[in-house]
């Protein structure tokens, strides 16, 4: 299947484009976790996150990014702060309900399902048929370029592929807010690129919010309309500021002065996050 990788639409994306809903989806305030060995993962964490943005998190290993992703997708409490949705119908459990999907490293899926029977998982969870799903299902192949893979197991896929299921499961259910943990750190980078333009779409074309987890300067640069870079022990948010551009994201943007540019910034920022001062 390794054609299959060709076959997504190429990107038109742009963090440049407008994004539409500028209002706070998800306030954190004061976000402090200490597990109960002691480790204090946050300290204090504070990060509003706006409608239709892209959000790349940056920082050192074990500086509290993978927490305060689960925090916010209620994988987790807090031990002091509060996390906050403004824009949104809040479930018993102080949840949007529905609002959030999470992309992990590997991509879990179940290898006894086919590609349909993963996707529909977070649809039957809401009780919600294979006959009734089955129209959205099919869509949502077709935004990962997977249309013809509905009847394919796992097993018969490249791990690409297997990262778009995964991403198709996310979405089938029309989330707000797509939260992406180093998502396509296993993949070669190829492939990587090529899902960096699809996720561009995606966001794109849906208006999704996305928060991006990522150890990579030169991803982040290419995906975000805003940088999050944070410390660790504990860790809390060093740096946090926008990335403008004038150019579409594609191709040609990798090989910009611009592209040249956000690269350098991210990263000496990344170099301040490892050892100097707080810049905001
Ligand atoms: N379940 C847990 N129990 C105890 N300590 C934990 C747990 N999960 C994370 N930690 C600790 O919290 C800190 C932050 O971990 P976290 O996984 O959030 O970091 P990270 O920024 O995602 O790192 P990486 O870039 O390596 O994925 C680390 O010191 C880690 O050892
Ligand atoms: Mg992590």
């Amino acid at each position: 299947m390794t054609a299959s990788d060709a076959e997504m639409a190429p990107s038109s994306a742009s963090p440049a484009a407008p994004n539409q809903q500028r209002r706070p989806l998800v306030v954190m305030r004061g976000v402090s976790k200490m597990f109960s060995s002691g480790t204090v993962a946050l300290s204090d964490m504070s990060l509003t996150v706006n409608g239709g943005e892209f959000v790349s998190l940056l920082g050192p290993s074990g500086c509290g990014k993978s927490t305060a992703l689960r925090i916010m997708a209620g994988l987790g409490d807090v031990s002091s702060g509060t996390i906050d949705w403004p824009s949104s119908r809040i479930n018993s459990k102080g949840l949007p309900e529905g609002d959030i999907s999470f992309v992990f490293q590997e991509p879990t899926l179940m290898p006894w399902q086919t590609v349909f029977g993963n996707v529909h998982l977070p649809l039957k969870l809401k009780g919600v048929s294979k006959a009734a799903a089955r129209d959205e299902i099919m869509a949502t192949l077709a935004t990962v370029g997977l249309k013809d893979f509905a009847d394919a197991y796992p097993r018969e896929l490249s791990g690409g592929m297997k990262m778009r299921v995964s991403i198709a499961r996310a979405l089938v259910t029309k989330p707000k807010l797509l939260l992406m943990d180093e998502p396509f750190a296993a993949l070669d980078e190829i492939t990587r690129q090529k899902l960096n333009d699809d996720v561009l779409r995606l966001w794109k074309e849906t208006g999704i919010t996305v928060i991006f987890v990522t150890h990579s300067v030169f991803e982040s640069a290419y995906l975000s309309s805003r940088i999050v870079v944070m410390r660790a022990r504990p860790g809390r948010v060093h740096a946090d500021f926008p990335l403008h551009t004038s150019l579409e994201r594609d191709a040609h943007y990798r090989t910009s002065e611009e592209y040249r540019q956000a690269c350098e910034t991210v990263s000496e920022t990344l170099l301040e996050a490892m050892g100097g001062e707080d810049t905001h």
